[in-house]
C-alpha cells in the first residue's frame, strides 16, 4: 500500500511518501525565516508561500516515483489556518482525481500522535503527550478508532510559552532549542524550580501562570536595575516544564494504565523532557526529530493506521 501524504496547515508545506509504514521518501520546505520577522505566522503570507512551494514539491514528487502507483491521497483537513489547508486540499484532490485513487482527510493533531509510531507499531491502549507551538494536550487511544483527549491546555501551548519566555531574555526564535541548550549545560548548577500550576481537572495544563511567574521576576529585577542571570531563568524554566509534564505524565498512567506511551509534536524535540519520558513506562514511543516538527510522514502514517485490516 503506497500512501502519499501532505501536509500544509501552518507554515510548513510537506509532502511524504509511506510504503506498508515504511517511509520512502519525505520533502519539507519551512516558511519560519519569513514569519519570524513578524514575530509569528501571517496567515496571507502563509497561504501564498504554500502555493508557491507546493509547486516546487510536485516537480520534486514527479521526479521521485512514478505517480500512477500511488494507492492512496491523504492530506491534512483540520485543525490550521483555513487558507493554508485549501492549498494542500486543491493539490491533493487534483491529483486523487487525476489518479483515480481515493482521497483521505485527516487530522492533523492525531497525526503528530501516530509520528512517534512511524516504523512501529501502537500497543493499544496508548497514551500520547502532544507539546507543540499551538498545541498541548494528552491523548488517549483506547483502539486506532476511539480516540479521547483527557487533558489539555487552558491557555498557551508549551512552545508559546517557551518562546516568550526565551523573548524576554533576549534569546533567538524560536526559543525552545536555545533554552533547552542552556538547561544542558546549567542543570546541575540550578536544581530549583517555580510553582507548579494547579487547575480545577488535574490532567488539563496550564502554562500561562509559570510564563507570568518568570517575566514578572525579571521585570522587578529589570525594574531594580539587577543584572539579569539568563542561565539560571532558562534552567529553573525548564526544570519547572519538565516536573509539571512529568507529574500528569504519571497521573495519567496511573489512571489508564496504557501498554504505550508516546510523546509528540515540536517540544518532543527536548533533550530534558525526552529524558523524563524515558523514565516513566517500559514501552516509550519517541518519533524521529524530523517527525517532531509539522511534517506529512505523520499524515501517510495515520492514513495506513486508518486503512490496515
Ligand atoms: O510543532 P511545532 O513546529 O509548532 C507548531 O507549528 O505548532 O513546534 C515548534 C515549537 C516552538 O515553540 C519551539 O520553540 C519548540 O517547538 N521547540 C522546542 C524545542 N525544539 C523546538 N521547545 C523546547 N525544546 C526544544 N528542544
Ligand atoms: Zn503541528
Amino acid at each position: 500500500m503506497l500512501i502519499f501524504a501532505i501536509e500544509s496547515s501552518h507554515d510548513d508545506t510537506s509532502f511524504a511518501l509511506l510504503e506498508d509504514n515504511k517511509p520512502i521518501w519525505m520533502s519539507t520546505i519551512s516558511q519560519i525565516n519569513i514569519h519570524k520577522k513578524y514575530g509569528g505566522t501571517v496567515p496571507e503570507i502563509a497561504s501564498r508561500l504554500h502555493v508557491k512551494n507546493i509547486g516546487i514539491l510536485v516537480n520534486e514528487l514527479k521526479e521521485k516515483i512514478d505517480i500512477t502507483k500511488i494507492d492512496y491521497v491523504a492530506y491534512t483537513k483540520e485543525p490550521g489556518l483555513i487558507g493554508s489547508l485549501h492549498v494542500g486540499y486543491m493539490v491533493a484532490n487534483a491529483l486523487a482525481i487525476y489518479l483515480n485513487k481515493p482521497i483521505l482527510g485527516l487530522n492533523h493533531l492525531e497525526g503528530h500522535f501516530y509520528s512517534a509510531f512511524i516504523e512501529k507499531e501502537v500497543e493499544y491502549p496508548a497514551l500520547g503527550l502532544l507539546v507543540s507551538g499551538g498545541h498541548s494536550q494528552l491523548m488517549l487511544y483506547k483502539s486506532k478508532d476511539e480516540y479521547e483527549i483527557i487533558g489539555e491546555t487552558q491557555d498557551d501551548a508549551v512552545g508559546e510559552v517557551y518562546d516568550k519566555v526565551a523573548r524576554k531574555l533576549s534569546l533567538d526564535f524560536p526559543g525552545g532549542p536555545i533554552i533547552d541548550r542552556i538547561w544542558k549545560e546549567n542543570n546541575d548548577i540550578y536544581t530549583d524550580h517555580f510553582t507548579i500550576p494547579k487547575t480545577e481537572k488535574y490532567l488539563n495544563f496550564s502554562f500561562s501562570g509559570i510564563k507570568t511567574n518568570v517575566i514578572n521576576l525579571i521585570n522587578n529585577q529589570i525594574n531594580r536595575k539587577e543584572e539579569i542571570n539568563k542561565e539560571k531563568y532558562a534552567t529553573e524554566f525548564q526544570n519547572t516544564i519538565v516536573l509539571y509534564l512529568k507529574e500528569h505524565m504519571q497521573e495519567a498512567i496511573r489512571l489508564y494504565n496504557p501498554k504505550s506511551i508516546a510523546l509528540v509534536g515540536g517540544v518532543s524535540a527536548n533533550f530534558a523532557i525526552r529524558n523524563m519520558f524515558l523514565s516513566l513506562h517500559e514501552n516509550v514511543c519517541l518519533p524521529k526529530l524530523e517527525y517532531t516538527t509539522d511534517n506529512a510522514m505523520m499524515i501517510a502514517r495515520l492514513a495506513y493506521e486508518k486503512l490496515r485490516k
